[in-house]
């Protein structure tokens, strides 16, 4: 079986065999805003299973479910705080991922033994359309194989997924290029857990203080447990290692020179790609321009496995804003490999 790529530009029937697909139980790929999704009925355990046999998934690892309308919201959680409301009024649709205590109607193939789940209501067209036509809440963790680079164009899905899903629907290349933020309201105190599309500081314009999880910045031991699962696997990583080194940008870039053996591979700010002529180099935007290095930063990582580097080396943003979520990207890739030059 060779995954088939269902247009809704070219062909006016493709949300309805795409939601066929999903309501005979079967896995789609599908585009949101952030990347890919790899998208099963969210109310269906043996559906949402496939999604984990697909990707090669750790079964501890829950989803998100996303759905097209706010009160589709009110089934599937068995609370929705003051805080959630004020997040979901600012912000959805969009990048931005709420998890709250679960309702019985979520399978437990979803909340990985969990008594929360994260929603998320997309901003993407395509999405929303998939999710109106099958008239159910649809689960999907990011469209890639487990430890891979998230997928941001329906090429990735297929290149990752070949004959694994009956079909993708294309939705053009991510707009946001990041996944989304997601952040806990089923605690004492609103907790960020993992940085993506909607920046901490927007998130604290609307709702006031909010916890940043550790394991955000820095490698967690496999021993400890940790508010996402997701967040303790080696991820986003292409085949050669990766390290990242942080500060100011020209002095990463001399670090970088001074470092870097004839056949690495490096990630740069466009400003510095002359200097790298030689290494087999990829740019991920402008320094200042935060929002195009979301958008390129998993297609460059995924480039250099098209290639024979043995070791890369990346720049990398600060933390402020979308930034957070690009630094945590290349840091994961780089299994926490990073050199601070202050
Ligand atoms: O932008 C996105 O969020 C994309 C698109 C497809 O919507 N989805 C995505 O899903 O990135 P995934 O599964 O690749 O990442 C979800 C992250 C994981 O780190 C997971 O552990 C965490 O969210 N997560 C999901 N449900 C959770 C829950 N109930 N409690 C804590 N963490 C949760
Ligand atoms: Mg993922």
């Amino acid at each position: 079986m060779n995954t088939q790529l269902l247009n809704p530009d070219k062909d006016e029937k493709a949300y309805e065999k795409a939601a066929e697909y999903i309501l005979q139980g079967q896995v789609v790929g599908m585009p949101t805003e952030t990347v890919y999704g790899l998208a099963a009925n969210a109310l269906n355990g043996e559906a949402v299973k496939k999604i984990f046999i697909a990707k090669g998934r750790p079964q501890d690892n829950p989803l998100i479910v996303h759905i097209a309308d706010i009160k589709q919201m009110d089934k599937l959680v068995s609370y929705i705080p003051e805080n959630a409301k004020k997040l979901a009024n600012a912000f959805w649709p969009g990048p931005l991922t709420i998890i709250l205590p679960k309702s019985e109607c979520i399978p437990i193939e979803v909340s990985a033994g969990l008594d929360t789940v994260g929603i998320r209501f997309p901003s993407h067209k395509v999405a929303q359309k998939l999710i109106e036509t099958a008239g159910v809440p649809l689960a999907a963790p990011s469209a890639n194989l487990s430890g891979r680079p998230s997928t941001t164009t329906a090429q990735h899905v297929i290149e990752d997924l070949n004959g694994k899903i009956p079909a993708v629907l294309e939705g053009g290349a991510c707009t946001v290029g990041v996944e989304s933020t997601v952040i806990s309201l089923a605690g004492n105190k609103p907790r960020l857990l993992r940085p993506g599309g909607i920046s901490l500081e927007q998130l604290r314009d609307i709702i006031g203080e909010v916890e940043v999880d550790r394991a955000i910045k820095e490698k967690i031991g496999d021993d400890v447990r940790v508010s996402a699962p997701g967040m303790k696997y080696r991820h986003y990583a292409p085949k050669a290692p990766v390290t990242v080194v942080c500060g100011d940008a020209d002095k990463t870039a001399n670090y970088i020179k001074q470092n870097a053996k004839s056949n690495a591979g490096v990630l740069c700010f466009k400003e510095y790609i002359d200097i790298f002529n030689g290494y087999k180099c990829f740019e991920m935007g402008s320094k200042n321009d935060v929002s195009s290095q979301a958008k390129r930063i998993f297609d460059a990582l995924r480039a250099f496995d098209e290639t024979d580097v043995n070791e890369i080396w990346s720049q990398c943003p600060s933390d402020e804003g979308l930034g957070l979520a690009v630094a945590n990207r290349l840091k994961k890739a780089a299994g926490f490999h990073v050199i601070n030059l202050g």
